[in-house]
């Protein structure tokens, strides 16, 4: 089972119909689609046009859904709170400049705001890209941030090959 179909069938029993949740990276849309057949609404964010355009085409029709063409760092200019799941699907979007790539810093400074913005027993499912350059660096820089500080990690996931993707399940407490 790859990473994402873990995921999904994971967060499955996390997300009710009233529920807000947050894709922090849309990509090709497939998690954007995903929660919002299971929620009350999604946004969704990418930084790049080409992910913004894929996401659109991806969920047509759906009216529980808002893209946002901006960096994940910026997520507190639009959310202020009560948010049930945040999800991040780390790296670069497939077929595309892979010059655009998450960057461990960022990640770390949107994971922060994500936890203050998550309502209590609200999740953060993160999967970690070890493939690519500065994937490696990104793992290790959130992995020694939420051990350090005692995040509540509840599931981890990993086909346990090398440089397999890593997914943390992380609660708030
Ligand atoms: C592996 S893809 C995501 C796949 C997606 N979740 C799906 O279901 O198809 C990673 C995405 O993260 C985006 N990304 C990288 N850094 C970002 C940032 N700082 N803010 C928002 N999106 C970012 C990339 O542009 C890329 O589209």
């Amino acid at each position: 089972m790859n990473n994402s179909t873990f995921v999904h069938k994971y967060i499955k029993s996390l997300i009710h119909a009233e529920d807000i949740c947050v894709d922090m990276t849309a990509g090709n849309g497939n998690d954007t689609l995903f929660l919002s057949e299971l929620s009350k609404e999604v946004i969704a964010f990418d930084i790049s046009a080409e992910a913004i355009r894929r996401t659109k085409d991806r969920t047509e029709g759906r009216d529980n859904v808002t893209l946002i063409h901006d960096s994940h760092v910026n997520i507190d200019r639009y959310i202020k709170g009560n948010v049930r799941l945040f999800i991040f699907n780390l790296g670069y979007l497939p077929h595309s400049d892979e010059t655009v790539v998450s960057k461990g810093e960022d990640t770390l400074l949107a994971f922060r705001k994500a936890y203050e913005l998550l309502e209590e027993n609200g999740y953060i499912v993160i999967t970690f890209y070890l493939g690519h350059r500065g994937g490696k660096d990104e793992f290790y820089l959130l992995d020694d941030y939420i051990r350090k500080n005692r995040f509540q990690i509840t599931e981890t996931y990993s086909q346990n090959k090398a440089d397999s993707p890593v997914t943390y399940i992380i609660r708030k407490r």
